[in-house]
């Protein structure tokens, strides 16, 4: 848990000016969470909001329970109570701290808890955020275009005014966003800037065509459109235990866990390649070789590259190929980036075709090259492995005239790697029939990462448990033996996220109206390419049926399963020797 630096974060220098926001609220946080902490009494100044969402409950009943709860559900750092229990939320304090004395009103819903003043506030903080100094501009991702117009309110609510129109960049924005606590930004229109700790219920993604205003500060920058917001997301301003969250049942050590390796460095095999047609194989000196050299993104979505599965040559070397691949997955969702995000889909479909082709015995032999020539990825999602002739000096003892054609592999293989795992987890995926998931057909489809054997042979003695949660195995989590229900947990976390980013979101974009329950899904359900349809638009014909919020509860449910479902998991008797599993 980070250091609690929370009264730090409170901004006394005023400077949000804030107009009022209109934000569909959402429900209080009924799950249990960690409780806020009392920050103290501050006082609202004139022209500022001190916290700038004003909870819709009534202050009759107001509690001091209450007003946290209604925080947490919306996703605040902060909550405050004002003048018998007027409740207000904020990602930052905007007013200075005042003698706790000024703090004397009862509140109408439990007398015995205070609710601030007349203008003054009783202030609790959410202990699960991380401090805002922490976070830089360079933590905002971009998130694409997306939509701007609806009748039902603003995707982001909160305008940044302080922000100078005519001079905005990228960067001032995010920095506004930033300082005001906010994960989301957005530019907007060349010159306005907008915050929100939600994004609102009625965006959308937009064609990146539709963003194409150039920032009023930096015409080589594009700051939005007409009615469409450049989106930016930084999570590490949003609380890491959002509601919903279960913490892990864990042994006290946890941080020990932690501890990722850092790669060796890559062995570089320099590699000759003399682009002169072999003018000399006469001489017994020189020898050539045919050399896969494998390519540094081997399949593509988004900001992700899968590492390139290794060569094979037979079923079983295949077999193993498929196994680097599966294991792949869950690092795909974790790392492409919304919307390419929904193309990890593909990828797993793709190590699925791996396995179908090491069973199918192909005819003229069972390699790579023919995998890709018959299953490359879509186009634009992939380099294909490059097989180049090499021409080097012959090994000096023996100089065998015939072996000019000798298959190497990879020029960058790691040899302690080599037995991989199969990719069965040892986590357990949960299941329910009220929200229809469970083995094989978790929410969304988003399957829990797989946790197993650590394939490093260094590594396995002291942690034989690894969450593949990397391309590159040598950078994922390693666990040691007493800390599997960790790893598990850690996999149900990962695959919550991965659920609320990638479904829920999803559902969120999905496209509305007659156009998905007629014409679209006929033509999707008879295979017609004709129409160009968008990853989300994929996904959603296809049985993404949730609104946003019915599509967040699935997965906040999935993921508390999942977490007393793997309480029990603790991996005794697996993996029980490197390579022997
Ligand atoms: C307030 O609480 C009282 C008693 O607990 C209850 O009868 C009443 O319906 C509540 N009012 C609101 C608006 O929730
Ligand atoms: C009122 O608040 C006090 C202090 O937080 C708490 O102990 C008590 O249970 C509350 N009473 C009710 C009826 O909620
Ligand atoms: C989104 O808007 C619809 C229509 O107004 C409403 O029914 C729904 O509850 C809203 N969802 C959220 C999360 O606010």
């Amino acid at each position: 848990m980070a250091p609690l630096r929370t009264a730090a974060a409170f901004a006394a220098v005023v400077l949000a000016a804030h107009v009022q926001a209109t934000e569909v609220p959402l429900p209080p946080c009924l799950d249990p969470f960690q409780p806020f902490v009392y920050s103290g009494c501050f006082q609202e100044t004139s022209n500022t909001q001190l916290l700038p969402y004003r909870s819709p409950s009534t202050p009759d009943n107001m509690t001091v329970e209450e007003c946290v709860a209604e925080c947490k559900g919306n996703g605040y750092r902060y909550a405050g109570l004002v003048y018998y229990g007027v409740c207000y939320c904020g990602q930052t304090v905007n007013g200075p701290q005042v003698d706790e004395t000024q703090c004397n009103l009862p509140c109408k819903g439990n007398e015995t808890e205070t609710c601030g003043g007349n203008g003054i506030f009783s202030v609790y903080s959410d202990p699960t955020f991380l401090p805002v100094e922490d976070v830089t501009i360079e933590d905002y991702h971009a998130l694409g275009c997306w939509t701007d117009d609806s009748s039902m309110g603003r995707a982001l609510v909160y305008r940044q005014d302080q922000v100078a129109s005519a001079s905005l960049t990228t960067k001032s924005c995010l920095q506004a966003c930033r300082d005001g606590g906010y994960p989301f930004a957005g530019t907007e229109f060349g010159g306005e800037c907008y915050c929100g700790v939600v994004i609102g219920n009625d965006t959308y993604t937009a064609p990146a065509e539709d963003c194409s205003i150039p920032c009023n500060g930096d015409s080589t920058e594009i700051c939005g459109g007409r009615g469409r917001l450049n989106l930016f997301v930084a999570h590490e301003l949003q609380s890491l235990e959002p509601c919903g969250y279960e913490p892990p049942v864990s042994s006290s050590t946890t941080t020990a866990s932690t501890s990722t390796t850092t790669p060796p460095p890559e062995t570089s095999t320099t590699v000759t390649v003399t682009t002169t047609t072999k003018a000399t194989t006469t001489t017994s000196s020189v020898c050539t070789t045919t050399t896969v050299i494998p390519p540094t993104c081997e399949y593509k979505c988004g900001k992700w590259c899968s590492s390139p599965l290794p060569d094979w040559d037979d079923v079983k070397t295949c077999k193993h190929a498929w196994s680097n691949c599966a294991v792949q997955v869950a690092s795909c969702f974790k790392g492409a980036g919304w919307p390419d995000v929904l193309d990890c889909f593909d990828f797993g479909a793709w190590c699925g075709d791996v396995a179908t082709y090491c069973d199918s015995n192909p005819r003229g032999g069972c390699f790579k090259g023919d995998f890709w020539g018959k299953k490359p990825p879509k186009p634009g999602h992939g380099n294909p492995p490059k097989t180049v002739t090499v021409t080097t000096a012959c090994p000096t003892t023996t100089a065998t005239k015939t072996t000019t054609t000798t298959k190497a592999t990879t020029a960058t293989t790691t040899p302690t790697q080599c037995p991989i795992p199969t990719p069965t987890n040892i986590c357990i995926q949960p299941s329910s029939k009220l929200y229809n998931y469970g083995p094989g057909h978790p929410v969304g489809g988003i399957a829990l990462p797989i946790v197993t054997c650590n394939d490093l042979a260094a590594d396995w003695p002291a942690y034989p448990f690894k969450g593949y949660t990397d391309p590159d195995s040598r950078r994922c989590k390693k666990y040691p033996r007493n800390q599997c229900t960790n790893a598990c947990a850690d996999a149900c976390r990962e695959q919550y996220e991965d659920c609320v980013d990638v479904y829920a979101q999803g559902c969120k974009t999905k496209p509305t109206g007659w156009w998905v329950r007629g014409r679209g899904v006929a033509a999707e359900e008879r295979g017609e390419r004709g129409m160009d349809f968008s990853p989300v638009q994929r996904r959603t014909l296809l049985g993404w049926g949730d609104d946003y919020t019915g599509a967040v509860v699935k997965c906040r449910a999935q993921y508390a399963d999942c977490l007393s479902e793997n309480r029990g998991v603790t991996g005794a008797g697996k993996c029980p020797k490197f390579g022997g599993w």
